[in-house]
């Protein structure tokens, strides 16, 4: 098989599409006005701001004004979770096991500050149980922070559920989408959110920004103290050669790239399964994110196949990348309940619109070589008892 580059990590981040480094490119050493500046390259980075603004405002059906850029998913998060516990000074949230680490650990921190925590349980395939979610929220509850889609097992959690039940019990809902931003629909208004992280970079964008919507009537406190920019809530000059490239990265991501993206997915998913025995895929089958495929293969360890299939060219992961130096299992397959052994024995791939169906071909072929020399090797062998299935409670 000739050797060729597969990147299947486009959960961690995604390739700058060149049509958004081309319309980034001027605004570094030609348009680089600050846009809080009064002369006329000062007012055409304002002016671009504000219409970057509204086209992403557009996409997912909130006013311009709702749009605040930060720089990132990370920010966005800490920003919505953050700025509504301090307007609010003590109270409860509630939030689930399987959140990104922007979240839980800016839950954590807020522990720490004297606000109570829920973190909430999701069964075998992912889900939050709405029934629980109802029975959690309290007189004291001031927000509820539950992700779109899940960055390690693809499940897409019912935030229209999620939502109504929000607004009903007069809550706020926070939602972390920034791996479904593009790749789901998202409506805003339809779906009650009141606050929604976004990130540029997992979707063909450039690094190091990203946006937070905030419904017009929800009151927050800024994180980061200084200028009047982004509604006096986020100081900082805004980096515009980002933000136009994060608007690029909106425009280019069309309805037809989820359908091609989906039938890979599957092809992927399928053909494992087909090739390779004891497989398990990890979250939900129908309602997951059309380019995740997240699978445990007994009997070997997720880092040995990682470094195998990266020499021979494809990039995937372990867990997510933010833990992906820790030897502790994720907390995402822990909460769903995986044991140890097969929790560390599973794999992330993440397709993007560039991936081919050769590219799949590929990879499964030489996963199953793989896999197959790995597991003749191996000390996990059948009735090898490496583990138990305990779920790990010091996490929380
Ligand atoms: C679900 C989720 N939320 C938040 C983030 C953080 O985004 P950023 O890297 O833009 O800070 C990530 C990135 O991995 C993510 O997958």
């Amino acid at each position: 098989m000739k050797y060729k580059e597969v990147y299947l990590d486009n959960g961690a981040t995604t390739k700058t599409d060149s049509k958004v480094l081309e319309v980034m490119k001027p605004w570094f050493c030609k348009n680089y006005g600050n846009s809080s500046s009064l002369h006329k390259k000062g007012i055409h980075s304002k002016e671009t701001l504000e219409k970057s603004r509204s086209i992403i405002a557009k996409r997912i059906n909130a006013l311009p004004e709702e749009i605040i850029f930060t720089t990132g998913g990370s920010e966005s998060n800490n920003l919505a979770i953050k700025g509504v516990a301090q307007i609010h000074k003590t109270g409860h949230i509630i939030t689930s096991k399987i959140e990104h680490p922007s979240v839980i650990e800016t839950c954590k921190f807020l522990r720490k500050q004297g606000f109570e925590i829920t973190f909430l349980d999701v069964n075998k395939d992912g889900f939050i149980n709405l029934k629980q979610l109802e029975n959690s929220i309290t007189k004291r509850t001031i927000l509820v922070t539950i992700m779109h889609a899940n960055n390690e097992i693809g499940t897409i959690q019912p935030i229209e559920k999620i939502g109504k039940l929000c607004k009903e019990k007069q809550v706020l809902f926070h939602t972390d989408a920034v791996q479904s931003f593009t790749k789901e629909k998202i409506d805003v208004k339809k779906a009650n959110i009141d606050l929604m992280s976004l990130s540029a970079h997992k979707i063909h964008g450039p690094k190091g920004v990203g946006a937070l919507y905030k419904k017009k009537s929800v009151n927050i406190e800024k994180q980061i103290h200084g200028g009047h920019q982004e509604q006096n809530l986020r100081a900082g000059t805004e980096n515009i050669a980002g933000i136009v490239g994060f608007t690029k990265a909106v425009q280019l991501a069309k309805e037809e790239h989820i359908k091609k993206m989906t039938e890979l997915r599957d092809m992927l998913i399928s053909n494992i399964q087909q090739e390779i025995p004891d497989t398990k895929l990890n979250g939900s089958r129908e309602k997951r994110l059309c380019n995740n495929v997240n699978i445990s293969f007994k009997y070997v360890e997720g880092e040995g196949v990682l470094i195998h299939l990266d020499l021979k060219g494809i990039a995937v992961s372990t867990g997510s990348a933010c833990s992906s130096q820790n030897l502790k299992p994720s907390h995402v397959l822990m909460a769903i309940g995986l044991r140890h052994d097969i929790a560390h024995g599973s794999l992330r791939f993440t397709l993007s619109r560039f991936t081919t169906k050769k590219d799949i071909d590929y990879v499964v072929k030489n996963l199953k070589e793989i896999i197959k020399n790995l597991r003749k090797i191996s000390p996990l062998q059948k009735n090898y008892k490496y583990s138990v299935g305990v779920k790990d409670k010091s996490y929380w």
